[in-house]
C-alpha cells in the first residue's frame, strides 16, 4: 500500500480495516520460511516490517529483497533464546525504527528423535527456543505494549499444539505450552487491548519440512492425511495473519487458529 493513498481512499471499510499503515511489525525469524512468506505480507498491506534471525547475513539478504521490491524494511539479528540480545534488539527497535505494533513469534526449530532416545540437550534446545524465546520476547515487547494499551501478538503453533505425532517430542510440548501461553497471555493483557492469538499451520513446504517431504512414506501421509490432499503453500496462511494482526481482529483473542487443510477436523 506503500504511496497509494488514493488506492487507499476507494477500498470499501470492510478492507480498510485490513490495511496496516503507520504500523511496525517484529516478525522473528524472518528471514526465510514462513516468516519471510508472513513478513512479506505484512509489509504489502503497508507495515514496516522489521526481519529477525540469529544469522545477520540471511537476514540481510531478506531485507535487500523486500526493499527491492519497495517495501519498508528493516533487519535486526538477534537469538529469541538469550534476554539480553533479545532486550538489546527489541530496544534498538523502538529506538530507531519505530514502536513495535505487531509481534508474530514464529522462529522455531524441530528435532526429530524418539523421546526414550532425546538427549537433554535437545529436550532443553527444543523448548528455549519453541516456547522460552517466545514468552522471552512477548514479555519484553508486551511491556511496551502494556503501556501504549495497544498491540497485536500472533504465535506461531503446529498442529502438535493440540495432538502427538511419534519422533516429536519435545516439539509437541514445546508448541503445546505455546498454545496454553497464548491463552495465558490472553487471560492478562486482553483488558489492555492486547489481542494475543495463534496459528496452528498443518503441512507446509518450508527448509524445516523438508525431510518430510523428501521422505516417499512421510509424503504420501502428508497428502494421504490432509483431506485437502496437499501440502500448503505458505502464502496460505497470510489471510489468517492479516486478520489477528488488524483491527479486523480487534475482538479476536486467545485463539489458536489451525490453517491445515482440514487433517484436525477428520479421524
Ligand atoms: N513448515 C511447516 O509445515 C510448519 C508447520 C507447523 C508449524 N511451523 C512453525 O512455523 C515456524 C516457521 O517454520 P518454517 O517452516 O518457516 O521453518 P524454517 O526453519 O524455515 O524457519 C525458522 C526460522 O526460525 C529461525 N530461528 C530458529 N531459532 C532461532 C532463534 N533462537 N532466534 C531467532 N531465530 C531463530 C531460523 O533461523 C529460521 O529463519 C516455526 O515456529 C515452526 O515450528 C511450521
Amino acid at each position: 500500500m506503500k504511496g497509494h493513498k488514493p488506492l487507499f481512499d476507494t477500498l470499501p471499510n470492510a478492507l480498510k480495516q485490513f490495511v496496516l499503515q503507520g504500523k511496525t511489525a517484529l516478525v522473528t525469524g524472518s528471514y526465510r520460511g514462513l516468516g519471510f512468506v508472513m513478513a512479506k505480507a505484512l509489509a504489502e498491506v503497508g507495515a514496516r516490517v522489521v526481519v529477525n534471525g540469529r544469522n545477520s547475513e540471511g537476514v540481510n539478504r531478506a531485507v535487500e529483497a523486500l526493499l527491492k521490491d519497495g517495501f519498508d524494511a528493516h533487519g535486526v539479528p538477534f537469538d529469541v533464546t538469550v534476554e539480553e540480545e533479545v532486550e538489546r534488539g527489541i530496544a534498538k527497535i523502538e529506538e530507531r525504527i519505530g514502536r513495535i505494533d505487531i509481534l508474530v513469534n514464529n522462529a522455531g526449530i524441530q528435532r526429530r528423535v524418539p523421546l526414550i532416545e532425546t538427549p537433554m540437550g535437545t529436550w532443553e534446545e527444543v523448548l528455549r527456543t519453541n516456547l522460552t524465546g517466545p514468552f522471552l520476547t512477548t514479555k519484553i515487547v508486551g511491556k511496551r505494549m502494556i503501556e501504549r494499551k495497544n498491540g497485536k501478538i500472533v504465535h506461531v503453533c503446529s498442529l502438535a499444539s493440540f495432538v502427538g505425532r511419534k519422533g516429536i517430542g519435545p516439539y509437541t510440548v514445546a508448541k503445546g505450552g505455546l498454545k496454553l501461553l497464548t491463552q495465558a497471555m490472553c487471560a492478562e493483557w486482553a483488558e489492555h487491548n492486547i489481542q494475543v492469538n495463534g496459528i496452528a499451520p498443518g503441512f507446509f513446504l518450508t527448509d524445516l519440512t523438508r525431510p518430510l517431504r523428501e521422505d516417499p512414506e512421510f509424503n504420501a501421509y502428508v497428502e494421504h492425511r490432509t483431506p485437502s490432499r496437499r501440502w500448503g503453500n505458505p502464502s496460505e496462511l497470510t489471510g489468517v495473519l492479516l486478520l489477528l494482526v488488524s483491527s479486523a481482529g480487534d475482538f479476536i483473542n486467545g485463539q489458536v487458529i489451525v490453517v491445515d487443510g482440514g487433517i484436525l477436523a477428520v479421524m
